[in-house]
């Protein structure tokens, strides 16, 4: 790094933040609008009921205004957190006052970097993996390590060694229509996973951010559900993908023991979450039909997944990707190219989807890209898809 001014005063956590393609990719993608994006995690804003969450925000103005104007407990409102428990956390055994409201799940990450990573902490995390953990977890100097996936879920034999030759401090998972990978994991491989990480004594750190975008409505049990070590899992949720990321609300199911410490951290930061933000939701969940909800995106997204597919059939059938039943995303594999020159002339032609080397902690070879396919509506999509035709069609022959 260059020893420019800034340079000198910089800390040298600060030094070793990763940079997010997709945050750059967004901001290019927000100032000219010709731009079609296959980038961001974006949902869909118009399949929230606005009438609904119009009488949530009058009704927290009229009624509730003297709490949503003020501080609150750092742990999180009380009333969302019981509602968190009723209708999110199918765990059993989960109590109340073990779920802490974060700035999204996000946040979340965030401050698990600060309570369990020190500098050279070994982390293992999946290959690839959920950039947005690297960036949270990177600033903590640990020591990340990348496990092999294969298509319902880790390599256990292959986890196993690793845990045998390294003392391995926790381990960041996203079990379910992984981002980017798309890769939702076996019972068979939850279970085996988490006998071996209580054998090993290894702290969980289970990401359900996509736990509820099965586009039949399937939920998996949680890996924490199989585990005995129950004080070493940590779990995280999020209500951006289901209900809206502009209300910047998650969760984390916290230990008891880690409880006290996760608070004081949070309180450094924030004090607490936005109140009015979290007042809002308690209301409009109260209102909404949530099984309702959940079927019409599971619909929705299931319907532009489909449409995806189709189009890169037909436009590009030497593409490779699993076609996954949920999630958000496709992850493409584009054979005979270099990632970087496929994502440069995309781009020329104003199209934009993430690169795979983002997601990785060692480049590969091969050229992969994150599709979403849940933001693009109809003749984007295809106008979208038909350019990355043309820049391939170029580059290949
Ligand atoms: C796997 C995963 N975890 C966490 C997040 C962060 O979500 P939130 O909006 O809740 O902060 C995302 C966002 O895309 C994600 O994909």
């Amino acid at each position: 790094m260059e020893s420019t001014v800034s340079n000198i005063f910089l800390a040298n956590r600060s030094k070793n933040i990763r940079s997010s393609a997709i945050r750059e990719i967004l901001k290019i993608t927000v100032k000219d609008s010709n731009f079609l994006s296959f980038a961001g995690g974006l949902p869909n804003p118009n399949l929230l009921n606005k009438e609904l969450l119009n009488q949530s925000m009058e009704e927290t103005i009229l009624f509730s205004s003297e709490v949503a104007l003020q501080y609150g407990d750092s742990s999180g409102y009380t009333d969302l957190k019981k509602i968190i428990l009723e209708k999110f956390v199918l765990d059993e055994g989960v109590k109340l006052d073990s779920i802490m409201i974060t700035h999204g799940s996000q946040q979340g990450l965030d401050i698990l970097g600060k309570l369990l990573m020190d500098e050279n902490t070994n982390v293992l995390v999946e290959d690839p993996v959920y950039l947005g953990a690297l960036q949270a977890f990177s600033p903590y100097g640990p020591n990340l390590i990348s496990l092999p996936m294969e298509f319902d879920g880790p390599n256990v034999s292959e986890l196993k060694k690793i845990l045998s030759e390294k003392k391995i401090h926790c381990f960041y998972t996203n079990p379910n229509y992984q981002n980017p990978s798309t890769i939702t994991w076996s019972l068979e491989k939850r279970r085996a996973v988490a006998n071996l990480l209580d054998e090993f004594g290894v702290i969980l750190i289970e990401d359900e951010a996509y736990k509820y975008l099965d586009f039949s409505g399937i939920i998996y049990p949680s890996i924490f559900s199989y585990r005995k070590e129950k004080d070493l899992t940590f779990v995280l949720g999020s209500f951006s993908k289901i209900i809206s990321p502009g209300f910047r609300i998650g969760w984390v199911i916290v230990p008891e023991v880690y409880k006290d410490s996760f608070n004081r951290i949070k309180q450094g930061i924030d004090l607490n979450t936005n109140q009015f933000s979290q007042i809002i939701l308690t209301k409009l969940l109260s209102l909404m039909d949530i099984n309702e909800h959940f079927s019409k995106i599971q619909t929705h997204y299931r319907n532009q997944k489909n449409q995806l597919v189709e189009l890169l059939n037909h436009y590009l059938p030497e593409v490779k990707f699993q076609d996954p039943q949920g999630g958000m995303f496709l992850w493409v594999e584009y054979p005979d190219v270099r990632e970087n020159e496929l994502m440069e002339r995309i781009m020329e032609k104003k199209v934009v989807m993430v690169p795979g080397n983002e997601f990785r902690l060692k480049e590969s070879d091969s050229a992969f890209f994150r599709m979403n396919f849940s933001f693009l509506q109809g003749s984007d999509m295809e106008e979208g898809v038909k350019r990355i035709h043309s820049v391939y069609r170029d580059i290949i022959t």
